[in-house]
């Protein structure tokens, strides 16, 4: 049984197939293949690791039905066509849990950065404009004792609510389907409306997994619903706030800042009038990028293929009605 691996992905993920006998073509060119190319790839292969980006759509797993696992390295899904994979009863393995603390750092880093208008005092450093300055200029926003609002309180809304109440007193409201009973009754977070978050966070962080309900969910209506004093936080995928919206609400101050590690599309374009402005700062979908988390996440992903090869359930599987008759 061999797999085909599109990235190159840590050691650790590399000795555990080795380890359990499974052998290997893995894609180390930096580029990402085409889907044609990967199609063509998968085609002599009975599994596939995915560290890649592009989408796993319908085309693509009807020409890949032979597979018997796509294991992606990431924990979010909003690439693969699920209900086409489920419908051809072929798994698909995600990687939960291991890049929680680490996103939510990510999450913590924006709202710390964007308070203090951090990457923009420092690109006016490099730009040689560190000159004279009064005393009223250049403000950030204290966050201490304000209120964060989590759109998506699961593993990595918990984790940063957790850092924001050790490190800033911040009060926690969120917005899920389904009450968080760890959130309230260790963080005493509060569930409200939509309209509550949008209305009530000083900082307003998304976390949620992009579907057609959460797609541009934060677009100028919403916006127009925040404190213009409010920060939006987007760890997530990009395609859950308008892109353009936002931009404008940051320009006519409808908001005061932005932090994002995704965007829409991605990579941003150096372009984009987000980075020149002072009150935001945009990383490049850094998330989960500390060793220990993509340690975790190759130790995950092959775990799945293995589990795959050898006839067994996925440990993380996000399409589980594969294995109901
Ligand atoms: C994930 O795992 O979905 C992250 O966004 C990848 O870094």
């Amino acid at each position: 049984m061999t797999v085909f691996i599109d990235r190159i992905i840590p050691q650790l993920g590399i000795d555990l197939l080795n380890d359990a006998g499974i052998t290997f073509e893995q894609h180390t060119e930096n580029r990402e293949l085409s889907q044609e190319e990967l199609i063509a790839r998968c085609s002599k292969h009975d599994a596939l690791l995915s560290a890649g980006w592009g989408p796993l759509d319908k085309k693509f797993i009807q020409a890949c039905k032979h597979l018997k696992v796509i294991s992606l390295h990431s924990v979010g899904y909003d690439r693969v066509d699920v209900d086409e994979a489920t419908h051809l009863k072929i798994p698909i393995g995600n990687t939960p849990d291991v890049l929680s603390e680490a996103t939510a750092d990510t999450a913590f880093l924006l709202m710390l950065t964007v308070s203090r208008k951090a990457l923009y005092l420092h690109k006016k450093i490099i730009n040689g404009q560190w000159g004279f300055s009064q005393p009223i200029d250049d403000l950030g926003v204290s966050l201490t004792g304000k209120t964060l609002g989590i759109f998506g309180l699961g593993n990595i809304g918990f984790e940063l609510a957790l850092k924001a109440k050790a490190a800033f007193k911040m009060s926690i409201i969120y917005h899920n389907r389904s009450h968080n009973e760890k959130a309230e009754n260790e963080l005493d977070a509060r569930k409200v409306t939509f309209e509550e978050l949008l209305e009530q966070s000083d900082v307003l962080a998304a976390f949620s997994a992009l579907t057609p309900e959460t797609k541009d969910k934060f677009n100028k209506d919403a916006f127009s619903r925040m404190k213009k004093t409010a920060m939006f936080i987007n760890a997530s995928r990009g395609g859950v706030h308008n892109e353009n919206d936002l931009i404008e609400a940051l320009k006519q101050q409808t908001i005061w800042g932005a932090g994002l590690d995704v965007t829409n599309p991605e990579p941003m374009q150096a372009d984009n009038p987000l980075l020149s402005m002072p009150s935001v700062a945009v990383f490049p979908h850094i998330g989960s990028a500390t060793k220990e988390a993509r340690d975790g996440m190759a130790k995950l992903a092959a775990e799945n293929v293995i589990a795959a090869l050898n006839g067994k359930r996925l440990p993380h599987v996000v399409n589980p009605e594969v294995y109901t008759e």
